[in-house]
């Protein structure tokens, strides 16, 4: 192992399904992908419920026999040897858990969405300018070598002026028989709802080719118009956006994203992509198609006037296979194949190995913007969490 490698090391909040995951990814080497000069290590775990809740978790991901396990989140963030802490609670609670974190002197990776409303996100990137530390959102898809792909087919011109995205994540869950009311999915207490959860990857693809594609003093906020339809618990369970980007003439005028989400339709109704894109970006040239799952895509087409047709698919690189390694959200991803959470923990580990104080491929201002246009859709919608979550007081018990 070359000895000038950045070593960065992880504490995890909170020990459910994403934090397994994200953590085991974590803990591939990256020489696997590739990347030679940044290493993770995780040296500490937090639960809310026991320490012996997070002694066990700890176990199954693999972490080193040194990793210390707390029963309390406060025990995590005055720990030494944390450089930075990964958040992997509710949405309810990423507001509390990131001010906790930054409060505590912590660079911070939270998971998505980013807190449950924008004036949440703003207060914790001020109090992340005021502390100097680094605060990232955890839109791991941004971070993908498909996504970078795609940008890159875009702004090399490639598709012409880009004019509007459709971009779905939708999920058959049925999820009367599938979830229950007290689920964070569909439970208000929680931030439940199919926004939040899935329709923030609708808008990633949205915010990803329309805005962050242009230049950063170019970038105008989306006026929206939205709908949505609630589930009994009063949470969305399907929501469809209309957001016009502002752009010059020179740019090729006011750009359209259509994002959809929702819990009772499939963007892929039989897994094997017969329905087509779940996103497609269109230029006047020509478009890019991206196929489920929006979240973890792994495969692309871009279709020109001209009659070009090309197809690429991306690799997830893991352990090899023959070690029977196996990770992954939900479905297991097959032996050897990673969940693909590793690329958003190197660009933490650039930097803070660079002093950055933000992810380069989603800055805090846009995760800003994002949380802006979730609030105006969840306004258009009538869609009010609890004010325990929406407050921005600190410190609330939840
Ligand atoms: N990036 C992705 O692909 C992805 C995928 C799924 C979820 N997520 C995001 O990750 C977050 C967690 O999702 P998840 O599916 O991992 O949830 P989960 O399995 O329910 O785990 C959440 C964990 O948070 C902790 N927690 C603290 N207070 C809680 C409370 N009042 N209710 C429930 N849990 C509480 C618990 O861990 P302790 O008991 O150890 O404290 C629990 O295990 C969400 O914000 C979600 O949007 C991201």
């Amino acid at each position: 192992m070359p000895s000038d490698r950045y070593i960065l090391k992880w504490g995890i909040l909170a020990t459910g399904g994403i934090a397994e995951t994200f953590t085991r990814d974590l803990l591939v080497n990256p020489e696997y992908r590739g990347v030679n000069n940044v290493v993770h290590t995780v040296v500490a775990a937090a639960s809310s419920s026991s320490a012996e809740r997070a002694k066990q978790f700890l176990k199954k991901v693999g972490a080193a026999e040194t990793a210390k396990a707390y029963g309390s989140y406060k025990e995590l963030v005055v720990d030494k040897d944390v450089d930075i802490v990964y958040i992997a609670t509710p949405h309810s609670h990423h507001y509390q858990n990131a001010m906790l974190c930054l409060e505590a002197g912590k660079n911070v990776l939270c998971e998505k969405a980013f807190t449950v409303n924008a004036a949440q996100t703003k207060l914790l990137v001020a109090k992340a300018k005021e502390k100097n530390l680094f605060l990232m959102e955890a839109v791991w898809t941004r971070y993908f070598p498909l996504s970078v792909y795609v940008r890159e087919t875009i702004t090399s011109g490639r598709l012409g002026k880009v004019h509007r995205t459709f971009a779905d994540l939708s999920m058959a869950m049925d999820p009367e028989k599938t979830l229950q009311d007290s689920h964070r999915m569909v439970n208000p207490d929680l931030a439940g709802g199919a926004l939040l959860d899935l329709g923030i990857y609708a808008l990633t693809w949205v915010f990803q080719t329309l805005y962050d594609t242009q230049p950063a003093d170019a970038r105008k906020a989306p006026t929206v118009l939205s709908t949505l339809k609630k589930y009994h618990t009063g949470a969305d369970v399907q929501t469809t956006m209309l957001l016009t980007f502002p752009r010059s003439d020179e740019a090729g005028g006011d750009a359209h994203g259509i994002a959809t989400t929702g819990m009772r339709t499939a963007a892929d109704p039989d897994g094997k992509g017969t329905a087509g894109p779940a996103i497609r970006v269109q230029g006047e040239k020509g478009e890019i198609q991206v196929f489920h799952p929006a979240f973890r895509p792994t495969k692309t087409k871009v279709i020109l006037t001209d009659g070009t047709v090309e197809e690429k698919t991306f690799d997830f690189p893991g352990p090899p296979k023959e070690t029977g390694w196996q990770n992954g959200f939900g479905d297991m991803n097959p032996p050897g194949v990673a969940h693909g959470m590793y690329w958003e923990a190197d660009e933490c580990a650039y930097a803070l190995r660079e002093g950055r104080k933000e992810g380069k491929y989603e800055s805090l201002e846009e995760s800003i913007v994002i949380m802006e246009t979730m609030d105006e859709v969840r306004k258009q919608g009538g869609l009010k969490y609890p004010e325990k979550i929406e407050t921005t007081d600190y410190p609330v018990d939840l």
